[in-house]
């Protein structure tokens, strides 16, 4: 199953990819994870993109795209990925196509803007699995730690109010217009398309996801 999960910065995208992999067994493919690996190994690749990320703004369509392919293109995506925070400008998902790589279900996430600066705010994560936590909606079993690793929870350096609102713009601006875009495809019938309330409890959303995945 190849599924792409869209929705503004903090809308739960990547809580729920960790349930879907789980359930479904297929990877997850986050672009801002990969992009935080690279800054976090010194790249050069990764240094630019750091700038770009703390202004809120989006990393070039030509460095994302190439990252993505090349994901794409490992074993393990084989029977299927989970694609959290790509693609979201119209050239991504147009180089998706092109490349001809088929999706089957689009899952919008609908959460307003001012539910995401409060959820951002109490946002923790594990950079080594990509588990996130939130210190009062989904806290971990002991303060600070992950579930599983017990390793030392980080805050995001781009969760800050201001880099928040600045990339709710940018989400608004450049990324929306991918609901239209990929509704046009399910009309077309290419692809399923699925909206769904993400200002339900975790639980409730994986619950809806589950339903409608099967
Ligand atoms: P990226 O890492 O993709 O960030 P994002 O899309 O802005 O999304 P987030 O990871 O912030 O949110 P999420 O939807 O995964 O929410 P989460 O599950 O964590 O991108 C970072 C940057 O990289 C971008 O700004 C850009 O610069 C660059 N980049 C990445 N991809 C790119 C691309 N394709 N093109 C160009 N540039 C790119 O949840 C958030 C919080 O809410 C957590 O604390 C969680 O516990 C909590 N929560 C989740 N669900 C619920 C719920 N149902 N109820 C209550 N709380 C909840
Ligand atoms: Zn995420």
């Amino acid at each position: 199953m190849r599924i792409i999960l869209l929705g503004a910065p903090g809308a739960g995208k990547g809580t729920q990819a960790q349930f879907l992999m789980g359930k479904f067994g297929i990877p997850q493919i986050s672009t801002g994870d990969m992009l935080r690996s690279a800054i976090k190994a010194g790249t050069e690749m990764g240094l630019a993109a750091k700038r770009v990320m703390d202004e809120g703004k989006l990393v070039s369509d030509e460095i994302i795209i190439g990252l993505v392919k090349e994901r794409i293109a490992q074993d393990d995506c084989a029977g299927g990925f989970l694609l959290d925070g790509f693609p979201r400008t119209i050239p991504q998902a147009d180089a998706m196509k092109d490349a001809g790589i088929a999706v089957d279900h689009v899952i919008e996430f609908d959460v307003p803007d001012d539910v995401i600066v409060e959820r951002m705010g109490g946002r923790r994560v594990h950079p080594a699995s990509g588990r996130v936590y939130h210190v009062v909606y989904n806290p971990p079993k002991v303060e600070g730690k992950d579930d599983q690793s017990g390793d030392d929870l980080i805050i995001r350096d781009d969760d800050k109010e201001e880099t928040v609102r600045k990339r709710l713009g940018v989400y608004h601006d450049q990324t929306k217009p991918l609901i239209s875009y990929y509704s046009a495809e399910a009309v077309a019938g290419n692809c399923q398309y699925h909206k769904l309330d993400g200002t339900q409890p975790v639980e409730a959303v994986s619950h809806k996801l589950a339903e409608l995945l099967g």
